[in-house]
């Protein structure tokens, strides 16, 4: 069965999206294993001239590393002005410009959460559209938007207390692993 790495695009200690990833093992399907990425939160903006003096800063490469190692990718995350997270953005703009660029062929699933009402949908087709660029495998469907996440997630405990959006998740989980073993992954 597969292994995901999951990558929150919030940094903030109280993310909801980050609850949405810690809850992502009580509704994964038997034998997936799903754990959190490596922290991109120290990285510095992406600039040429550190990657040709420098080289990679050590914490792109274990991203990386994370990231091939894995069968499978899930991101949860807001959405911020419409689009992608700078800080996720600028993870991925590092970790793109390595040789074996580690999102090459990679299975990959998308979710968001926002207290507003569309629930990040708009971040999710800039990601998607990011992981076409970089030829990653993005699961079409099931989609994971959660809005009003606030009423949905207990933020206290981080636990969903919504049954549609546990039921969503968990079908999206089911058809990534699917997904995953039709591209040759582990079953
Ligand atoms: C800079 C910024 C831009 C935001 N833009 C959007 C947006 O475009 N759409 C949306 O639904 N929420 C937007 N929000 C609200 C976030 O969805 C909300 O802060 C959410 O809780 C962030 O996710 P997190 O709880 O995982 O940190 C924005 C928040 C910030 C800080």
């Amino acid at each position: 069965m597969p292994n995901i790495v999951a990558i929150c695009g919030s940094l903030r200690k109280g993310s909801y999206n980050r609850m949405v990833m810690n809850q992502l093992p009580r509704f994964a399907p038997a034998g997936m294993t799903i754990k959190e990425a490596p922290s991109f939160a120290e990285l510095p903006h992406y600039n040429a001239d550190i990657q040709n003096s420098a080289g990679f800063p050590a914490a792109v490469n274990t991203l990386a590393d994370a990231i091939r190692a894995a069968d499978g990718v899930i991101f949860c995350t807001p959405e911020y002005n419409f689009s992608l997270p700078g800080a996720l953005k600028n993870a991925i703009d590092w970790v793109s410009r390595l040789p074996n660029q580690p999102f090459a062929g990679k299975p990959v699933a998308i979710q968001s959460a926002s207290p507003g009402p569309v629930g990040g949908a708009r971040v999710q087709y800039d990601l998607r559209r990011m992981m076409v660029f970089l030829d990653a495998l993005t699961l079409n469907k099931p989609e994971v938007f959660i809005g009003g996440c606030a009423a949905k997630i207990d933020d206290k405990t981080g636990e969903i207390k919504d049954e549609a959006t546990s039921k969503f998740i968990a079908q999206q989980l089911e058809a990534f692993a699917k997904f995953i073993a039709l591209h040759g992954g582990k079953v």
